[in-house]
């Protein structure tokens, strides 16, 4: 039987979810009941998850946590955190902790610009075309009016409109690159409905426009997190020593490839789990923190640290285009809760906070390596997820984590250990 369907999106869940465990599973007993088992029960807050996407069939669970303490710029937040990966909480809080005595976070925005680029192509005389762009720039905007005059109100809208030769590249390729302010909307509708506007006002017969579309590279939308304090305050056994394995880790993230993609993948452990708590695009901010880290031609640490006259510092740099208003932000409940958990932040603010929740992961992740080794930290959240699926009661929980203090947890030993006690 062939499995390719036609009006599938036209079909009811219920009548999507059967055609599905017919056709797809070779024992189909668990598919309804499963899929089932994640709807609410609450219709109308079913019907509004359902909405977000096509062909919806129920919901995906992740963890939502939260990380109190983090002091930045003078104000304490408790962070939510929307991620799978057992650890990542745990060391956010234990960090900001940390820096809440020692300053705590200081950050600034550095820039909120964004880009979108209208690409075409042009095989005619460059002179013309230079001269067709100047004649008629105030029109390409003004094509935008009607789109951009709520955005304008709010001291955003198009900043700057230029043409850009990229000829020597690929033949007869040109960009109109259009820079735009935001504000507190992640911008990428305004964006690409004022790029098809320019397009359309723009395009003529010798004139072939290919595409328009914003940049997730969005390097003018910057922000900087920071933490400092005199050595001697860090703490631990041996301050100084700890100070210079922990520079010499950075360092190392910022010749190496290999290491600095495992760096910042810590990073954007913190970034991507308030980025998801807040409805923001991981996706869009995965891209641009990437390429940012690769903006010199050889991919790097996107955090720095120094030491010199008995301060350490250590730092992120890192592009967010986030939203506060508007898309998800405004439509998933637990979205809304994370903002208001923020105290309704301004777009600035949250590339505030998620810089900071970025940069503590980093720090948890670095000091973890170069003292403990990594695995200590895990190797407890693993052992709590095994005893889990085992369904471990608390007695039997709390007896083989003594157990396995200063042990090497695998999945064998800890069955092992269970049925020993059970
Ligand atoms: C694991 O999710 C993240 C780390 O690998 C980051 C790092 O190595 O810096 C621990």
């Amino acid at each position: 039987m062939s499995k390719v369907i036609s009006g599938f999106s036209k079909r009811s869940k219920q009548e999507k979810i059967n055609w599905l465990a017919e056709n797809y599973f070779e024992k189909n007993t668990h598919v309804v009941e499963i899929i089932q088992q994640y709807w609410n029960t609450d219709e109308k807050l079913q019907q509004l998850h359902d909405d977000f996407i096509e062909n919806t069939l129920t919901n995906f669970y992740m963890p939502f946590g939260v990380a109190p303490n983090f002091l930045i710029n003078n104000e304490t937040y408790v962070v939510p955190m929307v991620i799978e990966e057992s650890s990542v909480v745990a060391a956010a809080s234990l960090v900001a902790k940390y820096w809440s005595t020692r300053g705590g976070f200081k950050t600034t925005v550095l820039g909120t610009t964004k880009i979108g680029q209208v690409h075409f192509m042009f095989e005619g005389d460059k002179k013309e075309l230079t001269a067709y762009f100047t004649n008629n720039k105030e029109k390409l905007v003004a094509a935008t009016a009607s789109i951009t005059k709520n955005m304008d109100k709010r001291g955003g809208g198009i900043l700057d409109l230029k043409l850009v030769d990229k000829t020597a590249e690929l033949a007869n390729y040109y960009q109109l690159h259009v820079t735009f302010e935001t504000k507190d909307s992640m911008g990428a509708n305004f964006i690409n409905s004022c790029l098809e506007a320019i397009a359309n006002a723009f395009r003529n017969d010798q004139i072939e426009i290919i595409m328009s579309i914003l940049s997730n590279f969005v390097p003018g939308c910057l922000v900087r997190a920071e933490v400092s304090c005199p050595i001697a305050d860090l703490g631990g056994e041996n301050p100084q020593k700890f100070a210079e394995k922990f520079y010499q880790a950075v360092q190392i993230a910022q010749i190496e490839p290999y290491r600095a993609v495992t760096h910042n993948k810590g990073i954007m452990n913190g970034v991507d789990a308030v980025v998801l708590a807040t409805g923001n695009d991981f996706r869009a901010v995965e891209a641009g923190a990437h390429a940012y880290a690769s903006k010199e031609g050889a991919y790097k640490s996107l955090s720095h640290c120094t030491i010199a006259d008995g301060i350490f510092k250590f730092w992120l740099d890192i592009p967010l285009a986030l939203g506060t208003v508007g898309g998800l932000t405004a439509l998933h409940p637990m979205a809304k809760l994370s903002l208001e958990m923020l105290q309704k932040p301004s777009a600035n603010r949250l590339m505030e906070i998620v810089a900071a929740a970025g940069l503590a992961q980093n720090f948890a992740a670095l000091r973890a390596l170069t003292t403990k080794g990594i695995q200590h930290g895990h190797m407890k959240m693993h052992l709590q997820n095994i005893l889990n699926q085992l369904g471990a009661n608390a007695q039997e929980k709390e007896k083989i984590t003594t157990y396995f203090d200063g042990k090497t947890v695998t999945h064998a030993a800890v069955v092992s250990k269970f049925e020993e006690i059970k």
